[in-house]
């Protein structure tokens, strides 16, 4: 099976451009699966929530959808990409996953980013897996990295491949922690990120294809608009033995891990989670 990203700069409200750039990126069957970067129809640095809203489109009305419908049928491939979807009253920053017979599934960002709050709803279900026949996947976007929880939950409901569309801006550090995450639930991660600037926002390109070893197959260049693509064997992943004695599921300990869920409310944690919600801190900007 051929799996790969397509790295490029979404056109800020534009779609019909941006549309045209993948359509150049995508001219040809190079892979079986095809991963876009986060929020793909709208862009990312948006002027206001009345922007972010503008330029977001409702899944059953979407000429973004319909073009990925279109290139997934002439292709026989699956795209999974970010999509700025409007539902009902709410806006989220939502993965789709298309194949050649139109949508398969979708998933709703969780952990939203600095602005993105402002925004967008965060998800409101858990992440699903989807069953493509040669494989399985689900999806996680951007920020969503850095919560093991979420990649755990993945792996457990038997993903092989972990499909991340993002517009990463922190330099470096999701590209660092993706095959780290790879090789601790052992799957195969597929990162598309974005290159470019919009206003303040510099985004780092750097695309990652990670496998269940914690190796990097293929990472893009910083700052080019570029397909990436590797051959794997999916089935490499539901190997979950580290050594011939240490599974990593059948060894995890769950009865120890009820703070995880059940934190007292005067833990740190839960002082986080207060925090978080009503003033900006102190980050790794
Ligand atoms: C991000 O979640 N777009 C950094």
């Amino acid at each position: 099976m051929k799996i790969g990203f397509v790295q490029l700069a979404p056109v800020l409200g534009d779609p019909d451009a941006t549309m045209q750039k993948i359509d150049r990126l995508i001219q040809d069957k190079t892979a079986d699966l095809l991963v876009l970067p986060e929020l793909c129809n709208s862009g990312y640095n948006f002027r206001d929530a009345t922007q972010a809203r503008e330029w977001a489109e409702e899944i059953e009305h979407s000429g973004f959808i319909r073009f990925l419908e279109a290139k997934c049928s002439e292709l026989d491939l699956h795209i999974v990409s970010g999509f700025n979807e409007m539902a009902g009253d709410h806006l989220y920053n939502t993965a789709v996953l298309v194949g050649p017979e139109g949508l398969q599934g979708k998933y709703r960002k969780i952990h939203l980013f600095m602005k993105e709050k402002d925004y967008f709803h965060p998800g409101d279900r858990e992440p699903a897996v989807f069953d493509l026949g040669e494989c399985k996947v689900g999806c996680l976007v951007c920020f969503d990295w850095i919560f093991p929880e979420v990649w755990r939950i993945l792996a457990l409901k038997g993903a092989d491949i972990i499909c991340h569309p993002s517009n990463l801006v922190l330099p470096g550090l999701a590209q660092s922690a993706v095959p780290i995450h790879a090789l601790s639930n052992r799957i195969f991660v597929v990162t598309a990120n974005r290159t470019g600037k919009e206003g303040d926002l510099a985004f780092t390109g750097l695309s990652t294809i990670a496998d269940p070893r914690g190796n990097i197959l293929l990472q893009a260049s910083g700052d080019k608009e570029e397909v990436g693509v590797v051959e794997i064997d999916p089935s490499l992943s539901s190997n979950k033995w580290v050594t011939p004695r240490n599974h990593i599921f059948d060894d995890r300990r769950p009865e120890l891990y009820r703070y995880l869920v059940n934190s007292p409310p005067d833990s740190p944690g839960a002082e986080g989670r207060l925090k978080s919600k009503g003033k900006e801190r102190e980050g790794n900007r």
